[in-house]
């Protein structure tokens, strides 16, 4: 007899092949990996009663070091409440986590094995449904890859943003405040003292970042794309609400269990990517979801058309009045109606016939959300926050196989742009130089980093390369900046990023010197290097590849990391 995961299950086992009785550890006798399991579980102070009950797992990416975090224990105890409610038991299992202040030298060079860990936790445990509970901005992402390749019945429990900081009458939150006033800093305009005061207040409570960062983008794209409960993805973390969401999502984990479905991979279609990308739109979003939304497409068989984004992109209006491109915070939107309310305004170009694991549709969950939408933080379509073009993509010479700019966060002098080109070759570079009083460089200067893509240095957030500390002084505030780096969601400024492909794979990035010419189109969506072809070809005769890390996940991730545009993940985890 064969259980549904082709796992056999020994005569005189329990019939049920669901539950406590799925994958037996692999013994030549399956009675006996029964036998030995439920003796383990009565260890545990379990009674027999519990072993045929629906198995809901609760993934923990819970860790001292990820404050973003902190919460999660209050919010795993409310979903393992739902769980028991409902008639179901659950078992919470730890992952790794990741958190971006705490992830050497990058977080995203983490993503995947974050999504390896949970697949492969996913596919070894005996489980019917499972609820992830993550928030810091790669955790989601990597949850839902694994989900999706393990293909079960799988739920988001984000933990939630922080509340917004106060300080001396204004409003701060991290990180674009953490940002701004860093920059003020350097700039020679706020002081050490007024910096580190609000340096104790850009972060009140536990959470992620409330702005529309990464975390926030991600958790209202989990919500889009159907895995979180409806309105689930802005309740802040400390809200008693996000605990009565914990214990809804629990109930929910156990009807999935129990039904077998839906199932992750059935969540994920051209329908409900399609709808992600309209979101991600009109959220003003973070540039890192194109990446992870390519990676998540790329579990289920779908492919991220960048230039489908950059279409939609130019009609879909910025509707979302938060930071870093507006002025509110998560808790704002949250209390203007949330998701479904934005999904509301946006009725005639979502597909609202994708299924949700809420069970119902998009549309049937939309159409039962009450109807109030504070129009202050939720637009409407007549008083967009920005007309459209939220982030838009650009190829060219330069970038052959796209780069990305958010251009709601750029300054419209600097769209269309020629000047030469200052490159730092990598962040040691960078970091011994920017700041150098002899740095030769102009406001008209374009810096260029390159060495910080997903091989060369794991893509981190670098990209918003600083102003040089004597253009700063002087109230530079922007300039062009070019990398195959990204940068956080919460950062601002004409930086064009995730240029594929990267400079250690070969990509024209390598190839630029300093005082070469480069065009900034971005009315045409074009990125060139003004270059001869034959000078060009010259350059390209002498690059060497560096070479790979010499061991472990480092060097794994090197040798099978593919580029920005395909979502970073490994060309081995892509589905067919
Ligand atoms: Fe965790 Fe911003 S650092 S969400």
């Amino acid at each position: 007899m064969a259980n549904d995961d082709g796992g056999d299950i020994g005569a005189g086992a329990r019939p049920n092949s669901r539950g406590l009785s799925r994958r037996l550890t692999r013994y030549g006798d399956d009675r006996f990996a029964q036998f030995l399991r439920d003796a383990f579980l009565q260890a545990t102070g379990l009674t027999p009663d519990a072993f045929d009950r629906p198995v809901v797992g609760i993934a923990s990416t819970g860790s001292d070091f990820n404050p973003c975090h902190a919460t999660a224990p209050a919010l795993i105890e409310s979903i393992r409440r739902g769980v028991t409610m409902a008639g179901g038991i659950a078992f919470t299992f730890p992952t790794i986590s990741i958190h971006e202040s705490f992830a050497y030298p990058s977080s995203l060079l983490l993503r995947n094995l974050l999504a390896m860990d949970t697949e492969e936790m996913l596919r070894a445990l005996p489980l019917d449904a499972v609820v992830m509970v993550g928030g810091c901005d790669k955790t989601l992402p990597a949850q839902i890859m694994g989900a999706i390749s393990a293909d079960v019945p799988a739920l988001v429990a984000p933990v939630g943003p922080m509340l917004a900081g106060w300080d001396r009458g204004e409003r701060l939150g991290a990180c674009t405040d953490c940002r701004r006033l860093w920059a003020g800093h350097r700039a020679g305009d706020i002081d050490a003292e007024q910096l580190t005061r609000a340096q104790g207040r850009l972060m009140p409570t536990h959470g992620t970042c409330m702005v529309m960062g990464t975390a926030s983008t991600m958790a209202c794209l989990a919500e889009t794309l159907g895995f979180v409960l409806p309105g689930g993805s802005s309740i802040p973390a400390v809200h008693s609400e996000r605990l009565r969401f914990g214990e809804d999502t629990g109930r929910r984990a156990v009807a999935m269990a129990t039904r077998g479905g839906p199932t992750a991979r059935s969540l994920m279609t051209a329908g409900s990517l399609g709808n992600a990308i309209r979101v991600l739109q009109t959220l003003g979003g973070s540039t890192n979801a194109l990446i992870h939304l390519a990676a998540i497409a790329g579990r289920a068989g779908l492919t991220l058309d960048l230039d489908e984004v950059d279409r939609i992109g130019r009609t879909t209006p910025v509707l979302v009045d938060l930071k870093p491109i507006g002025s509110g915070f998560m808790e704002d939107f949250h209390h203007a109606g949330g998701l479904p309310a934005l999904m509301r305004r946006l009725r005639s170009s979502l597909d609202f016939n994708v299924l949700t694991a809420d069970g119902r549709t998009l549309g049937e969950v939309v159409e039962d959300w009450p109807d109030w939408t504070d129009d202050r933080v939720i637009r409407t379509l007549e008083r967009p926050v920005a007309p459209g073009e939220a982030l838009a993509v650009l190829r060219g010479s330069l970038a052959p196989n796209g780069a990305v700019l958010k251009l709601a966060a750029a300054s419209g002098s600097l769209l269309q742009h020629e000047a030469p080109a200052l490159v730092f070759e990598g962040l040691d570079d960078l970091t011994a130089r920017i700041d150098d009083p002899a740095l030769l460089v102009t406001a008209e200067h374009i810096l260029v980093l390159r060495g910080a893509g997903p091989i060369g240095a794991g893509m981190p957030e670098a990209g918003s390369i600083p102003i040089p500390a004597k253009l700063a002084r002087a109230g530079v505030k922007d300039m062009v900046r070019i990398s195959d780096a990204r940068m956080s969601g919460t950062a601002y400024g004409t930086v064009i990023l995730h240029v594929a492909p990267e400079a250690a794979a070969g990509g024209p990035l390598a190839f630029v010197r300093d005082g070469d010419r480069i065009r900034l189109d971005t009315a045409g969506r074009r990125l060139d290097l003004l270059v001869p072809e034959d000078e060009l070809a010259r350059r390209r005769a002498a690059f060497k590849a560096p070479t790979s890390p010499a061991r472990g996940y480092a060097r794994l991730h090197a040798e099978h990391v593919l580029q920005a545009d395909r979502g970073c993940d490994f060309d081995f985890l892509v589905s067919d």
